[in-house]
C-alpha cells in the first residue's frame, strides 16, 4: 500500500519539464455542480448570524480566553456560518459564481460537511445526522437515529459532531491526477476554519481518528453508487465546551451498527453530465484510507501562547472578508514584527488553535522566501515548527547553509536565515511561474517530514500531511487579514525544483504546498454581491 502512495506522489509531481498529467483544456459541458443536494430532503433554515459580534482574532486563538456558549439553533448557525458558509457572490460578463468561507483549490469546492448530534434546543428533538448546504445555510435532514445510540456515541452532555467529505472529481475535472492532492489541502483548509469558528464560541474540537473509514461511511451514510462521482468520507470531529478533555474509548464503537439501517432520506443530485477518469486518483484514494484504529503518537506540547500579540481585530470579520489576492503589487513591506506574527501562528506550541485537533506531532515547517520585510534580509528561511526535526533537517539541507537566528526574532520561534539573496524569480518561477509568489512580502513552500511518517503510521497519514499543511494555510490567511494585507494559497509548483533550492536529494522531506503573503491587486473588473 505504501508503495502506491509514493507512486502517486511521484506521478503527481510538477516540474520544469512537465506538469502532472491533466485535462489541458476546460470541458465546461462537464463541469461539476459546487452544491452537493440530496433531492427530497426537508431543509431546515439556519439563522444568517452575525458577522462582527465577538471575540478578537487574538482572543478565539488564545487557549480558554472565551468562555462557552450553549449548544442551540444560534450557537449551531453560527458554527456553520464561520466555517463553510458562503462569503459572497462574484460576476464578470454574465456569469456568477460563490465564494465561501473556506477557500478551495480553483474555488471547486470539493468539501461537504456533516451535523451529526443529539437533541438540540430549536433544532431537533431527535439525535440526528444532518448535511450542510452552504447554497441556502440550511442543514438538509438526512436520518433521525435512536436516543440509545446518541446516548452510546456522545463524549458529554454538550457534544456534537462534524463530519468531512470530498468528492474528488470536483477538483479532477480540472486538475487531473494532482486533484486528490487540492482535495486534501482543502479539507485541512476546512478543519482549521471549523476549529476556529468553534474556537469563536469557546468550544474545541477533537479529531476521531481511530475511526476507519467504513465506520465514516456508515456514520455519515455515504456507501455511493455513483463510482464517478464518489463521496469519501474523510473525517469526524467532535466538537464541546472548551476544558472538556475527551474521554474517547478506541475499542471497537458500539454505536455505527444502527447507522447501517438508519432510513436515509434525500438522493445525491448528479454533478455532471459527463466524467473523465484520471488514473491514479481512486488508487491513492483506497491506499490512503484507514482500516485499522491505530493512532499516531500524541505528542506533547510547550506553552508559548504568550507570543500571540493582542490585536483589536473581529474574529468573524476576518472570517467573512478572507479572499485569495489574485495579484500581488510589488511594493508593499511589512513590519518585521507583523512577520513574526504570522509564523508564531502557524506554530503549535505558541498558537495551539487550530493545531490541536491533530494529535500527532508536527510535520511541516515552512521554508520561507522573504522579499519585502522591513529590516529582514532578502533571502531563503527555514521555520521549524517542531524541534524534533531540527538536527535531521540540519543534515539533509545543503551543508552551505548558515542557520542564522535573524535580529529580534522571538526565542522560542526556530526560524533561521539559510541564504541571504534576491529570490524573488526564484520564488514565482518553481510556483509554476506565477508572479504573486515573488511579488508579494513573501511566499513559502511547506516542507513536511515524508518517508519516516508514512512508514511509522501507514498510508492513511499521507492525506494527514496536507491537512496540517490546510490549517497552516487557513491561518495565514486570517492572519493576512487581520495585517491588512492578503495572502493565497498556491497548490501549483514544481515539487523537484523546490527541493533542490533546500538542497533535499531524497524523499525523507517533500514540499507539499505554497503560499504567498503580501500587498494585493485588487480586479476592479468583477462586481461583488453579498453571499445570502
Ligand atoms: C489548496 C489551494 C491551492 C490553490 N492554488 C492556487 C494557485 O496555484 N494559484 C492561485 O492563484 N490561487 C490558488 N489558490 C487560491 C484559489 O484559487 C482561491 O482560494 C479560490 O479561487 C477561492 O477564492 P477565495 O480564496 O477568495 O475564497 C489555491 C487555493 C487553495 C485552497
Amino acid at each position: 500500500m505504501i508503495n502506491k502512495i509514493f507512486h502517486y506522489h511521484r506521478s503527481s509531481k510538477h516540474n520544469q519539464h512537465a506538469f502532472a498529467p491533466g485535462p489541458g483544456q476546460l470541458d465546461w459541458a462537464s463541469q461539476p455542480d459546487p452544491f452537493r443536494r440530496y433531492e427530497g430532503a426537508e431543509v431546515f433554515p439556519l439563522i444568517k448570524a452575525a458577522q462582527t459580534e465577538g471575540p478578537t482574532f487574538s482572543e478565539a486563538l488564545t487557549p480558554n480566553k472565551v468562555s462557552a456558549c450553549p449548544l442551540n439553533l444560534e450557537s449551531v448557525s453560527q458554527l456553520f456560518f464561520d466555517c463553510l458558509a458562503l462569503s459572497a457572490w462574484k460576476s464578470f460578463q454574465g456569469s456568477k459564481w460563490a465564494l465561501r468561507v473556506n477557500p478551495s483549490s480553483g474555488n471547486l469546492h470539493p468539501t461537504e460537511g456533516y451535523l451529526i448530534c443529539g437533541p438540540i434546543q430549536g433544532l431537533t428533538d431527535e439525535p440526528s445526522v444532518f448535511h450542510y448546504s452552504p447554497e441556502t445555510h440550511g442543514l438538509e435532514i438526512r436520518a433521525h437515529f435512536s436516543m440509545e445510540t446518541w446516548e452510546k456515541m456522545r463524549l458529554s452532555e454538550d457534544t456534537l459532531f462534524v463530519g468531512l467529505s470530498s468528492i474528488h472529481w470536483r477538483e479532477a475535472w480540472k486538475y487531473g491526477q494532482r486533484a486528490y492532492r487540492y482535495c486534501q489541502h482543502d479539507l485541512g483548509h476546512a478543519l482549521a476554519a471549523l476549529n476556529i469558528s468553534c474556537a469563536g464560541l469557546g468550544w474545541r474540537t477533537h479529531l476521531m481518528d481511530h475511526l476507519t473509514h467504513s465506520d465514516l461511511e456508515t456514520i455519515l451514510g455515504l456507501p455511493f453508487k455513483d463510482e464517478s462521482e464518489i463521496e469519501v468520507p474523510d473525517c469526524l470531529v467532535a466538537v464541546l465546551p472548551s476544558g472538556n478533555e475527551p474521554n474517547i474509548n478506541l475499542n471497537e464503537p458500539d454505536y455505527i451498527q444502527e447507522f447501517s439501517s438508519l432510513d436515509w432520506q434525500g438522493t445525491p443530485n448528479i454533478l455532471s453530465r459527463s466524467h473523465m477518469d484520471w488514473s491514479g486518483i481512486d488508487e491513492v484514494s483506497k491506499a490512503a484510507s484507514k482500516s485499522d484504529r491505530s493512532l499516531p503518537n500524541v505528542c506533547k506540547r510547550e506553552d508559548h501562547s504568550n507570543l500571540i500579540e493582542d490585536d483589536t481585530f473581529p474574529l468573524r470579520k476576518a472570517i467573512h472578508q478572507r479572499r485569495s489576492a489574485v495579484a500581488m503589487d510589488g511594493k508593499t513591506q511589512i513590519a518585521r514584527d507583523t512577520f513574526y506574527q504570522f509564523l508564531i501562528k502557524t506554530v503549535p506550541n505558541a498558537c495551539p488553535l487550530p493545531f490541536q485537533t491533530f494529535p500527532w506531532e508536527p510535520q511541516v515547517h515552512l521554508g520561507l522566501f522573504v522579499h519585502r520585510i522591513d529590516d529582514l534580509p532578502r533571502g531563503v528561511y527555514i521555520l521549524v515548527r517542531n524541534k524534533n526535526h531540527l538536527e535531521d533537517l540540519k543534515s539533509t539541507f545543503s551543508k552551505h547553509f548558515k542557520w542564522e537566528k535573524p535580529e529580534g526574532c522571538p526565542y522560542e520561534l526556530d526560524l533561521f536565515l539559510l541564504e541571504e539573496y534576491d529570490c524573488r524569480r526564484m520564488a514565482a518561477g518553481v510556483s509554476c511561474g506565477q508572479e504573486i509568489a515573488g511579488a508579494g512580502c513573501f511566499s513559502l513552500g511547506m516542507i513536511s517530514a515524508f518517508e519516516e511518517p508514512l512508514k511509522n503510521y501507514g498510508p492513511w497519514f499521507y492525506p494527514r500531511l496536507y491537512w496540517e499543511c490546510g490549517a497552516i494555510g487557513q491561518v495565514l490567511y486570517l492572519q493576512a487579514e487581520v495585517s491588512g494585507i492578503r495572502s493565497t494559497g498556491i497548490g501549483c509548483f514544481l515539487d523537484d525544483p523546490v527541493h533542490h533550492i533546500f538542497g533535499i536529494k531524497d524523499t525523507s522531506y517533500q514540499s507539499l504546498y505554497h503560499f504567498t503573503v503580501g500587498g494585493p491587486v485588487d480586479d476592479n473588473r468583477l462586481t461583488t454581491m453579498p453571499p445570502y
